[in-house]
C-alpha cells in the first residue's frame, strides 16, 4: 500500500488498481479551498499517467464528502482580486468537470456525511456515485445569498430532471442518500458501515471488464449527452466502434464473438452485477 499526502488531498493505492483520493480537511468538513483544487488537479494529473490505477474513488476524510466551496478561502479570500479570482476559478471547475468528464479511467464518488453546494460538481462529474443512506445533500447556495454557480447548476441539469432540479436548486432543501438515488444523483445507497466495502466491490467489478471498452463506452455516452443529432450520433458511434476494434489491446470484439458463437463459453447478458438490492439496480447518474 502507498499513501501520498498532498497538502489537502490524500491518495491511497493498495496495489489492486484502485486509487482512493480524499479531500483531507475534515476539520473544515472538506470544504474546497484553492489549495484543494490545486491538489486535486495534481492528483488527477498523476493518476491519469499511473498505469497501475484503473479506478479512482473520490471521497472525503472524516466521513464527510465535502461541504462545497470554502466560503472563507475561495469566496471571501478572493473577493478583492479579480485577476487571481479568475485564475483560481479556472482551477476550481476544471478538475471537477473538464477533467473528470474526460478522465480515461473509471471514476466513482463515494459519498458519506455532507455533500453540499460545489460538491455536486464532482459528485456528478464522476461516472458513478455510491452513497451512504445517511449522507445528507443540499444545494445550499440559495439559503445564504448566491446562485448555485460555477458549474453546479450545469451539473444538476445534467443529472436531475427538470422539476426536481428546479426544486432543490430553488429551495436548498436537504435530502438523504436514498433520495439521492431516486433523484438520479447516485447509483445506489447502502448503510454507512457498508459504504467502503461495497464501493471496493463495485470498483473491482468494473476493473474486471475490458478497460478500453469501458472507456470508449464512457466517451460515447458523455459525448452524446453534449448534443448531437441522430445522423451525427450514428456517424460518431460508427467511428468510435471502428477505432475501438483497431486499438483494443485485448481484441475484445473478436474474442467476445468467438466465446459466444464458436466456443459457447460465455453469455454476456448473464453476467449482472450482483447487487442484492435489485430495486435500485440500474439507476444511474
Ligand atoms: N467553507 C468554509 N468553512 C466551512 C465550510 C465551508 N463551506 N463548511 C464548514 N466549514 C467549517 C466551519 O466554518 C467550521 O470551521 P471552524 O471550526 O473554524 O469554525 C468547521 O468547518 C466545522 O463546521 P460546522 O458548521 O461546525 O460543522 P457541522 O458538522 O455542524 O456542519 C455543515 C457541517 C457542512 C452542515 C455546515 O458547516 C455548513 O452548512 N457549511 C456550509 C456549507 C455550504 O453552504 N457550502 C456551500 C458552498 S458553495
Amino acid at each position: 500500500m502507498t499513501t501520498k499526502e498532498l497538502e489537502t488531498v490524500r491518495i491511497v493505492r493498495e496495489g489492486d488498481g484502485i486509487a482512493w483520493v480524499s479531500i483531507n480537511r475534515p476539520e473544515k468538513r472538506n470544504a474546497m479551498s484553492p489549495q484543494v483544487h490545486r491538489d486535486m488537479s495534481a492528483a488527477f494529473d498523476e493518476l491519469e499517467l499511473d498505469a497501475e490505477t484503473k479506478v479512482v474513488v473520490i471521497h472525503g476524510e472524516g466521513g464527510v464528502f465535502s461541504a462545497g466551496q470554502d466560503l472563507k478561502d475561495s469566496f471571501r479570500g478572493l473577493e478583492n482580486d479579480a485577476t487571481e479570482r479568475y485564475l483560481q476559478e479556472q482551477k476550481f471547475w476544471k478538475w471537477r468537470w473538464e477533467r473528470l468528464w474526460n478522465f480515461p479511467k473509471v471514476t466513482i464518488a463515494m459519498v458519506d456525511g455532507w455533500c453540499v453546494g460545489g460538491a455536486f460538481t464532482h459528485l456528478i462529474g464522476c461516472d458513478f456515485a455510491i452513497t451512504s443512506e445517511e449522507a445528507q445533500y443540499s444545494l445550499s447556495e440559495v439559503n445564504w445569498g448566491i446562485i448555485p454557480g460555477g458549474m453546479v447548476s450545469r451539473a444538476v441539469v445534467e443529472a436531475m430532471g427538470y422539476r426536481d432540479g428546479m426544486y432543490y436548486c430553488m429551495t436548498g432543501e436537504r435530502f438523504h442518500g436514498r433520495r439521492a438515488v431516486e433523484l438520479g444523483l447516485a447509483n445506489f445507497a447502502v448503510p454507512a458501515a457498508d459504504l467502503r466495502p461495497r464501493t471496493q466491490e463495485f470498483a473491482e467489478m468494473m476493473m474486471a471488464k475490458n478497460q478500453a471498452v469501458v472507456n470508449a463506452t464512457k466517451q460515447v455516452y458523455r459525448a452524446l449527452r453534449r448534443g448531437m443529432d441522430f445522423d451525427q450520433s450514428l456517424d460518431y458511434m460508427a467511428a468510435k466502434f471502428v477505432q475501438l476494434k483497431a486499438t483494443d489491446p485485448q481484441n475484445g470484439y473478436r474474442t467476445g464473438l468467438s466465446q459466444f458463437i464458436d466456443e459457447k463459453s460465455y453469455r454476456p447478458a448473464h453476467e449482472p452485477y450482483p447487487n442484492p438490492d435489485q430495486s435500485q439496480a440500474g439507476q444511474s447518474v
